[in-house]
């Protein structure tokens, strides 16, 4: 695909069929992940690729508490918003549920882990919530995002099964001082699949020079 294709199509994509992926085309996509620069070059990160279904079973019952949760809030703060946004959350959430009933039947669900001690954190003494360790993780997680549209496979990042890590990483044998920071289902899709995006306008999200000032 022409790269700038599938930037802008990289939707988030949570009906998957079940039909295997092949594994020229799995690696394909994981080498990809291979790419991905990281500080120091350190590549703190590796992936779980689990396609068997018990353990994806057992991913997808702890996935569904959490997305339960998670989606009844998200439900109810919608409850006053427009109708157009409320549509369209509700698109998104009947999706999630798809996702979260469907997950053990993803043919591969990619468990992305991180070794904390070697990221390089350059906001770590910032009074403030740190982020720059995972700019070493997320452009592989991307990089493998972009290869599944590449491929015509669906994906969607996900993260709630960080909340419960621990059972995660006992049901993977993940050691110390590994970490899970992204989960990604991916298989072909059950429809369109990827496709348009809605973004805030560049406008709004680039300055020139001075913050707030237009480009
Ligand atoms: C850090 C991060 C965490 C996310 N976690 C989840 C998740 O746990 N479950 C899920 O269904 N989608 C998850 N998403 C997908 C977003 O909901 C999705 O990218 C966003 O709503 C935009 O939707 P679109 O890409 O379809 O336009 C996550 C995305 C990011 C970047």
């Amino acid at each position: 695909m022409e790269l700038y294709d599938a930037m802008k199509s990289l939707r988030a994509v949570r009906r998957l069929r079940p039909d295997p992926i092949p594994d020229d085309v799995l690696r394909r996509v994981l080498e990809a992940a291979t790419w991905a620069p990281s500080g120091g070059n350190v590549q703190p990160w590796r992936i779980v690729v689990v396609r068997e279904r018990e353990k994806k079973a057992t991913l997808g019952t702890l996935y569904a508490e959490r997305w339960k949760a998670y989606s009844q809030v998200h439900r109810a703060r919608l409850a006053n918003a427009s109708e157009e946004i409320r549509a369209s959350s509700e698109r998104m959430a009947s999706a999630g549920d798809y996702l979260a009933e469907h997950f053990a039947d993803t043919p591969a669900v990619l468990v992305h882990c991180f070794n904390p001690g070697a990221l390089a954190v350059t906001d770590a003494k910032q009074d403030r919530l740190s982020v720059v360790g995972g700019a070493s993780l997320y452009p592989a997680v991307q990089n493998l995002l972009l290869a599944c549209r590449n491929e015509g496979l669906g994906c969607v990042l996900t993260t709630l099964l960080c909340e419960v890590e621990s059972e995660v990483r006992a049901l993977l044998g993940i050691p110390d001082p590994w970490y899970t920071d992204a989960m990604i289902p991916i298989g072909y899709p059950v429809g369109r699949g990827h496709g348009p995006i809605s973004r805030r306008p560049l406008e709004k999200m680039v300055f020139a020079e001075s913050w707030g000032e237009s480009l």
